[in-house]
């Protein structure tokens, strides 16, 4: 197998397949320090606990990861909790991103396959026949080929694979860019909260997550084309503490270690393979973070992959790798939707007609069981069936 990428996608498919016995080499074109430092969501479903526990990666995770039974779905003057074991029997956890990939970057140069940092000119060749192949130059500037079985595309929205793809199956793609975006910092300052409060308000979204007992993740909706620049700290922390008020709760502020403006995009690529080509995780769609998918998408995907592939490779039956990129999608496609209707319930866009449609929708999740259980149901994560 040949991986292109080093995100969770590719990392995780790489040891799903070596304990199977399928040997692989992952490619990445950024430094681990690059790739260990991106700040990025921090929300694990049950699935993707279980399924980073039955690869061998569960004990840091276990020690250190921070197991939530709820969120809190706010509007003004109301904060409401959701209990997810009671509504589906399921939990989250959160565990930053970043300690998925470091997990998986150590672990790999332990004992696993050959990960390569810092290649260039990545380009992988003849897919469409049995015998593919990658060249890339390596650190040294040294040009490579590495001959294959096949090849996986977990390069990340950026990346070289996707456009092999819909250039030679003649994809589809379908986008969404959505008219706000999300201003977030990390702080050193212990959590206001015990759960991640999710909350509608006038002025914009706004949410409260956390990365541990000490540090704190914030959130606020701004517009697009906001300069971070024109955002100090303690207009940041007024516009938090604003759009989360509730009385007799206060937020705690304290210094902001992180700060960056994120855009918000929907986008899915079909199909997900062409020939010996398959594509994972960001390369073939993206979620806005507001239902927390993005990782648990790349997760699921792969979990299927690794199993299409130990199918053909060792098995030597095409059935599940033809069933893949129909399957893959029907997944993406429920978190897709799930990720649009939670960014459309909770951001303030359109008119005051979208407003109350919106605190009227809350409302419902917040007073019918059977509308929170679907939150509940989607927020913490389908089961993966293979
Ligand atoms: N050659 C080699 N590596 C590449 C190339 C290339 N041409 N292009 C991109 N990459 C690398 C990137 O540097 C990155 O490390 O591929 C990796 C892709 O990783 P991610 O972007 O993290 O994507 P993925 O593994 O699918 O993980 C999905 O990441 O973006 C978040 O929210 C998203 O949580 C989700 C997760
Ligand atoms: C985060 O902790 O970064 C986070 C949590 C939940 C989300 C998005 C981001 O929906």
């Amino acid at each position: 197998m040949g991986i292109i990428g080093a995100g969770p996608a590719g990392l995780l498919l790489s040891r799903m397949l070596a304990v199977q016995g399928i040997e692989s080499v992952v490619l990445e074109n950024r430094s681990r320090d690059y790739v260990e430092a991106r700040i990025r969501a921090g929300i694990l479903e049950q699935h993707t606990v279980d399924t980073l526990r039955e690869v061998g990666m569960g004990a840091r995770l276990d020690r250190e990861g921070l197991e939530h039974d709820g969120i809190y779905l706010q509007y003004p003057g109301t904060r409401h909790k959701l209990d997810f074991p009671e509504l589906c029997g399921r939990n989250v956890w959160i565990y930053g991103q970043s300690e998925v990939v470091k997990d998986l970057i150590a672990a790999q140069l332990d004992d696993g396959p050959p990960l390569l940092f810092e290649v260039s000119d990545v380009q992988p060749r003849d897919v469409d026949t049995d015998s593919p192949s990658i060249a890339f130059t390596d650190a040294d500037g040294v040009a490579q080929v590495l001959e294959c079985d096949v090849v996986a595309g977990t390069d990340g929205f950026h990346g070289v694979s996707r456009p092999i793809v819909t250039a030679a199956t003649d994809g589809q793609l379908w986008e969404r860019t959505y008219p706000f975006a999300w201003l977030g910092i990390l702080a050193d300052v212990a959590p206001s909260t015990d759960d991640l409060i999710y909350a509608w308000h006038p002025d914009g979204f706004a949410m409260h997550s956390m990365r541990s007992p000490s540090v704190s993740r914030l959130y606020i909706q701004v517009d697009p084309t906001e300069k971070i620049e024109d955002w100090s700290d303690d207009r940041i922390w007024e516009a938090l503490a604003t759009r989360m008020a509730l009385p007799g709760w206060e937020l705690q502020t304290g210094p902001v270690t992180e700060k960056s403006i994120l855009p918000m995009r929907s986008f899915v690529s079909s199909p997900m393979r062409h020939g010996r080509l398959f594509l994972a995780g960001d390369a073939a769609h993206i979620v806005p973070p507001t239902g927390a998918k993005g990782l648990n998408l790349a997760v699921a995907d792969v979990t299927l992959l690794a199993r299409a592939l130990v199918r053909l490779l060792a098995e030597k039956e095409t059935d599940l790798a033809d069933a893949y990129s129909d399957k893959a999608l029907a997944r993406v496609w429920r978190c897709t939707h799930f990720s649009w209707w939670m960014t459309s319930m909770l951001h303030t866009h359109g008119d005051d007609f979208d407003a109350q449609l919106q605190l009227s929708q809350l409302q419902r999740v917040c007073t019918s069981e059977a509308a929170a259980r679907e939150l509940a149901e989607m927020y913490t994560g389908l089961p993966v069936a293979l």
